[in-house]
């Protein structure tokens, strides 16, 4: 089998989020083309409806009024942020701006990860933050009155900034978030070009908001998800022969970090018709296979291919010699404990892996994979992670829950059978 054509993958998961809320929060009608038409993002968009947002059901292209920046009505139920961590942070941020109270629920993967890194901040910022006794989910907000901070986080989290960006926007003050790396820059990118005051520090890794009254509407058209191009980008990469082009990827450098190392593993990876829509940088990505050559990755690039690790450690199996991934202990707060899933994973297929606290190691061999089953967790990103790593090592592998890709790539199965026939 040689992978070849092209794959449009959908709108980016990051991106679609935040357009329902910063729509949700404009003045005036927006307009969002290429939204992502997936489970997480309907949980944002389902939440915001039940805030009295006049969301339509989503497709291609849809237009919705704003609310004005503290006009969501309170909600007569919990908010269901389903599997969506995205959810539930970054509407915490807007809860604790208006002065009502809600609950925020999610579903079982989600209702084990950490909130208090959202909590601390918002409750320093002046609202009242409950969470049940381990710092998990449900987490009530009451929010009011919200008072200026300067944040130094100990992880580096778009989810955690954007909560104190949105808290700072709705709550109308000043808001500085310095973080030890710098995490994916959508939020800031969207809230300048909606005429709110960014400024990017020196280090790159600070962002401090300084809000405005209003909030302009949004017109934008979402780019493809890096996260979801990375899945086809591997496979090509691994398969002997292959040449895979993936039109309108989002490009933001902080998302390409996984591409990045595909160049250092001897992967052809070039990057054309570039330009910048909707303040991101896009363009289309092709992948040329070259032979596959282990690699480590650890500090500042970790923030950038968060997501893609899990593919990454799938990858090092059929790559030469070792590949070691450091400083990367937020994988195991992600859907699912993402260290001990993958590496338990790949020993079930015969691969030379091993745990570590804050990553892991694989020693590449790809005679010694075999056929075997996987267990997700219900978590999309090894769902599809070990898809790809069986299309590449043509291998069976058994994937004990394939519908979870809905979560970020509902049609993930028919792409992966397009270019794999
Ligand atoms: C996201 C931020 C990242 C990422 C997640 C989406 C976002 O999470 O893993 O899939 O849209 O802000 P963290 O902020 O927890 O690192």
């Amino acid at each position: 089998m040689r992978v070849r054509g092209t794959v449009q993958v959908p709108g980016d998961k990051s991106l679609s989020h935040r357009a329902l809320i910063f729509g949700a929060l404009g003045t005036g009608t927006s307009r969002v083309r290429g939204i992502l038409e997936s489970a997480d993002v309907q949980a944002t968009a389902e939440c915001l409806r039940a805030m009295g947002v006049e969301i339509p059901a989503l497709r291609d292209d849809i237009a919705f009024a704003g609310r004005g920046l503290r006009g969501l009505r309170a909600p007569s139920a919990p908010l269901d942020a389903m599997n969506s961590g995205t959810t539930a942070r970054l509407l915490a941020g807007v809860l604790a701006g208006h002065p009502m109270r809600a609950t925020v629920v999610g579903d079982a993967s989600l209702s084990r990860r950490p909130m208090r890194r959202v909590a601390r901040p918002l409750m320093a910022m002046g609202a009242t933050v409950e969470l049940s006794s381990d710092g998990t989910l449900p987490m009530t907000i009451t929010g009011g009155q919200l008072h200026s901070v300067d944040l130094v986080t100990d992880v580096a989290s778009a989810q955690v900034k954007s909560a104190v960006l949105l808290a700072g926007l709705v709550g109308g003050v000043r808001v500085s978030v310095r973080e030890p790396a710098k995490s994916r820059d959508h939020t800031e990118r969207m809230l300048a070009a909606l005429g709110s005051g960014v400024e990017v520090g020196e280090s790159d890794a600070q962002v401090t908001l300084t809000p405005g009254d209003t909030l302009q509407p949004l017109d934008m058209d979402i780019p493809g998800d890096p996260s979801s191009a990375a899945f086809f980008a591997a496979l090509a990469a691994a398969v002997p022969g292959s040449e895979l082009l993936l039109p309108n990827v989002c490009l933001n450098p902080t998302r390409t970090g996984f591409l990045n190392t595909l160049e250092r593993m001897g992967v052809e990876v070039t990057l054309e018709d570039r330009r910048v829509s909707g303040g991101e940088p896009v363009g289309t990505v092709r992948v040329r296979a070259r032979g596959l050559l282990g690699r480590a990755v650890g500090g500042q690039m970790v923030p950038t291919m968060i997501d893609e690790l899990p593919l990454l450690a799938c990858l090092a199996t059929l790559a030469e010699g070792e590949t070691v991934i450091r400083d990367a202990h937020e994988l195991r707060a992600k859907e699912s404990d993402r260290i001990a899933a993958v590496v338990a994973n790949l020993r079930a297929l015969g691969a030379d892996a091993e745990e570590r606290p804050d990553g892991l190691r694989v020693m590449g061999n790809r005679g010694a994979l075999h056929a075997g089953a996987v267990t997700t967790f219900g978590d999309h990103r090894l769902a599809m992670a070990f898809a790809v790593l069986g299309a590449a090592a043509g291998i069976d592998i058994a994937i004990d829950d394939r519908a979870c890709v809905a979560v970020s790539y509902p049609g993930f199965w028919g792409d992966l059978a397009a270019v794999t026939q």
